[in-house]
Parts: C-alpha cells; structure tokens; sequence
C-alpha cells in the first residue's frame, strides 16, 4: 500500500475580493483543517474563472490577490501545496479523457448550466443563449482538478457540492470502464453555515448583494461602511432593542464573546448610542482583521515573492499530477 495518506484539495474562483464573511465562513475554517491532513493542495482555479473574467490583466491582478489573501490569512505554503490551475496543463489533458466517459445528460443536469437554461427559458430565449462550453463542461474541469491529486476530501460551500459528486461518479466510470483502480473517489466536505455573518443591511452577507464589509479595506473604508448600517432613532440614554438590530448582530458575529456579552449588557441599560456601538465596531474590525489586511498589503506590494510561492506550488503539485496522469494513460493505451 503506497498511498495512506489522506489528501485535501480544494480550489478557489478568482473572481473579487474577499469580505470577512468569506473569512469566517471559508478562509478560516480550510487553513484550520490543514492540520488534520497528511497532504493538502489550494489552487486558484483561474481557468474556471475564464468563463467570466475575459480580461488578461484582470485575471492576473486576480490570481495574485486570491494568493496573497489566503497567505496573508496564515496558509503556510511549506505545508499545503499552493498553485495556479493553468500551470499544470496535465489537467487539461486529463479532462479530455474524462470527457470521453462523461454522459452529456450529467451535464445538463449540473446547476450552473440548468440554472442557465431555467432564467433563459424563463425569458422565452433560446435555452443555450450565452451559454460557452467551458460553462457547460464545468464539471469535467473540475473533476480533473480534484482526480489528478487523488484527493480524498474536498472543502466545498453547498453549492459545489454537487460538482464533487459528478467527480465522483466520474472517477467511478473510469475505473470500471478501463477495469483499473487509478482514480480516488473524492468526497465532498461540506462547510455546516457556519452562523452566518449578516451584511450591512442585515441580510446574509454576500456579493451578489451588495453588502459586505471587505475584509482588506482601509480604516477610512471601514468607517464609510459602517455608517452605512441602518439603526433605529433612539436617543443615547434610552436602553436599545436588540431583538432585530443589524448592527448589534454584525458585533456579535464578529467580535469576542465577552466584548459582545458587555456590549448587550451596556445597549440594554441605556446611555450607549449609536456613535459609539460603531465605533467599537470600527475597533473590533481592526483588532481582528487590520494584521492579515496589513500582511496582504505587504505581500501584494510584492508580486514577485507571490509569483515565487506560486512556482513553487507549481513545482511540487508537477510532480504529482504527472504520475497521475501516466497512470491514466498506461489504463486507457495512449
Ligand atoms: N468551482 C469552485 C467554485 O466555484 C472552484 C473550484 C474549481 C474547485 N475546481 C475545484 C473547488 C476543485 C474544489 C475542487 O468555487
């Protein structure tokens, strides 16, 4: 038995810039687990990114960022393998095998093109309109990402679940159609919604909804932020209603447990206002996040030592994908 060893591997979109939900929901909790694996790889999937960042210097700038937030937030790259998708061309390679034993109705069913399919059929569009393959073979590429590793586990959000299954199943067809053993079957670990950190408008913090609070921003952007956040007309000596206050739950979900605890004991007896709860917010913001945010800056000031650990990465996950892959192709007679 050669390989006992467990194996995490999991691959983040370059698309924008992180908030501190994102921190604490995924960021966090992945460069925690580490630790409880033999081997773990992070890659920045900057191909699957390419479906909706069509723009060279963009993408790039995005890479580097995506690299420098997660080793500004403590991932060691002497222990986990980080690298950039696109320089390993063996995935490439890999998922034009995998396309060969992929049924096409697995890809219709994949929820970013069904979803697709559903807003066009819903518009009386065409059911393909603005639909590029590498949208609808999605799930190969990123069956490819996870295969290549023989990665046991994958730390994923619930909507990426169902692609670490089509992996799955995909490793399984190969494996019996060529009669050989050679791909892991992978499994999904899913992130429990870790409370969910709510944004500025009290909904859950999210992109798409345009209400995070960033988690690289400057003290001056912070405070813009936070003034942002709706309270109610209470004046600073009546005691607050905490039953259904955004700010007062963006403290908690942010800020020690016994800060939060004298907060809620100060805001119920009266005379701490507004002012000052978003002050104390300001202050737990950059008691929390101000050193990844100032270690971010630092390192994307220099691009070119992000560049290096990237190389790196590169060089060691070389190494395994390459084996992989000639397993792969000694099973299928290339
Ligand atoms: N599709 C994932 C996302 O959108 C990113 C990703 C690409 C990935 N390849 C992967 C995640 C392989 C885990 C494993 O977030």
């Amino acid at each position: 038995m050669q390989n006992e060893r467990k194996t995490l591997l999991t691959g983040i979109k370059p698309t924008g810039t992180p908030h501190v939900g994102n921190f604490l929901g995924a960021i966090q909790p992945a460069i925690e687990r580490v630790h409880d694996y033999d081997q773990s790889f992070l890659f920045i999937a900057d191909y699957h990114a390419l479906n909706s960042v069509q723009d060279g210097p963009r993408l790039r700038h995005l890479t580097l960022s995506i690299a420098a937030t997660w080793l500004a937030c403590g991932l060691d790259p002497s222990k986990t393998t980080l690298y950039r998708q696109s320089s390993i061309p063996e995935v490439f390679e890999l998922e034009t095998v995998l396309n060969t034993v992929t049924p096409k109705g697995w890809m219709n069913k994949a929820h970013a093109y069904k979803a697709s399919v559903d807003t066009n059929e819903a518009a009386g569009r065409d059911r393909d309109d603005g639909v590029n393959m590498g949208l609808f073979t999605y799930p190969i590429l990123m069956a490819a990402d996870i295969l290549l590793y023989s990665a046991d586990v994958v730390p994923v959000g619930k909507d990426q679940q169902q692609h670490v299954e089509i992996a799955r199943d995909i490793a399984g067809r190969f494996n019996h159609t060529f009669g050989a053993d050679v791909l892991t079957l992978p499994e999904a670990f899913i992130q429990e919604e870790v409370e969910s950190v709510p944004g500025v408008d009290g909904r859950k913090m999210s992109k798409s909804y345009n209400n995070v609070i960033p988690l690289f921003a400057t003290t001056e952007e912070w405070k813009k932020v936070i003034n942002s956040i709706p309270t109610d007309s209470s004046a600073v000596e009546e005691p607050k209603d905490l039953s259904n206050c955004v700010i007062f739950d963006i403290f908690k979900s942010l800020a020690p447990a016994d800060k939060t605890a004298d907060l809620k004991a100060r805001l119920e007896a009266g005379g701490t206002g507004w002012g000052q709860v978003k002050a104390e917010l300001l202050e737990v913001l950059e008691t929390q996040f101000g050193q990844y945010r100032d270690q971010y800056n630092d390192l994307m000031a220099r691009p070119e030592e992000i560049q290096r650990i990237l190389t790196e990465g590169a060089e060691k996950a070389k190494v395994v994908a390459r084996q992989k892959l000639d397993e792969v192709r000694t099973a299928i007679g290339a």
